[in-house]
């Protein structure tokens, strides 16, 4: 890809280094918000998209890029959806002004593992980061490094990545980095499904059987809501999972808002990671406050 590409028929730019998205000129009096990606795009990243030119004039940039840095398995790096043509027009339709494509080399030019990295610390030890060991350290630092190259003033992130979400919000704060994080709800199909890139993988079967993820997070709202303690809660929501087909669940949890223990008053969320079809997904809901 040459350094920028102008997208025919669309006032949108694409561009592949740092120093030519850098050197774009932003009209004056624009908030700059941005949307990070790692492409495949879905009607999850239009409501992020939407989110972001709601509030009146903005200069909206969105990056595609898939981070190698926070995929600990080849297999699944290596399957991860590519679809850049249309993803350039979902961006066209969007709103977007400038969509930013690095290659690999480009963000990491000395090899991904031999940069400096962001340390998640203990939040990024639990739920995802137990199953997916130094993931949330290769998000935080690809999220950093998006933050000083495209400096944006608003962000926005999906919160069916809840953990992901809090804790670039905790790296924003730690770092007193000048962005704004928004967090927007998680578009899911007419049967529940969250939407994701992955869902694209999953066959006919696993697909249907994949709404039980979203039933179980019901069925964790209605019990938390009746008074039920987070580890009955929990164990209702494995239970469910495990007397359906093809479902092998990875973990179960109900936290409160910083995915800590929570209160049985407290407003609380469940988690729900599974394997469906040799297909890897997550979900989570707001259970509302316990014990209404
Ligand atoms: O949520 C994602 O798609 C990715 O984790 C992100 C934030 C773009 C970082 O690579």
């Amino acid at each position: 890809m040459t350094e920028v590409t102008q997208l025919p028929h669309t006032d949108v730019s694409v561009f592949s280094t740092i120093s030519q998205f850098r050197q774009r000129v932003i009209p004056v009096g624009l908030r700059r918000a941005v949307v990070l990606t790692m492409g495949a795009l879905h009607e999850g990243h239009q409501a992020l998209m939407r989110a972001a030119t709601a509030n009146g004039d903005v200069d909206l940039a969105v990056s595609i890029f898939v981070n190698p840095l926070q995929f600990n398995n080849v297999t699944d790096l290596d399957t991860y959806p590519k679809s850049l043509e249309s993803d350039l027009r979902l961006c066209a339709q969007s709103g977007v002004q400038a969509v930013f494509v690095p290659s690999v080399y480009e963000m990491y030019p000395h090899g991904a593992q031999a940069e400096p990295k962001v340390t998640a610390g203990p939040l990024g030890d639990i739920l995802e980061g137990e199953s997916r060991p130094k993931h949330f350290d290769g998000v935080l630092t690809v999220v950093n490094k998006l933050i000083n190259i495209l400096e944006p003033d608003v962000m926005y992130f999906g919160e069916k990545d809840y953990q992901q979400l809090l804790l670039i919000k905790r790296m924003v704060a730690a770092f007193d980095l000048p962005v704004e994080i928004v967090g927007v709800p998680t578009v899911r199909d007419s049967d529940g499904l969250a939407k994701s890139s992955r869902n694209v993988r999953l066959s006919a079967q696993a697909r249907a059987h994949a709404t039980h993820l979203y039933a179980s997070l019901l069925l964790a709202k209605h019990a938390w809501q009746e008074g039920t303690s987070s580890t009955q809660v929990e164990h209702l929501m494995r239970e469910y999972l495990s007397t359906q087909k093809d479902i092998d669940v990875d973990y179960v949890a109900v936290r409160n808002e910083d995915l800590q223990k929570p209160q049985v008053t407290e407003s609380a969320r469940a988690l729900v990671a599974a394997h469906i079809g040799g297909v890897r997904l997550i979900d989570n809901l707001d259970l509302g406050k316990g014990g209404l």
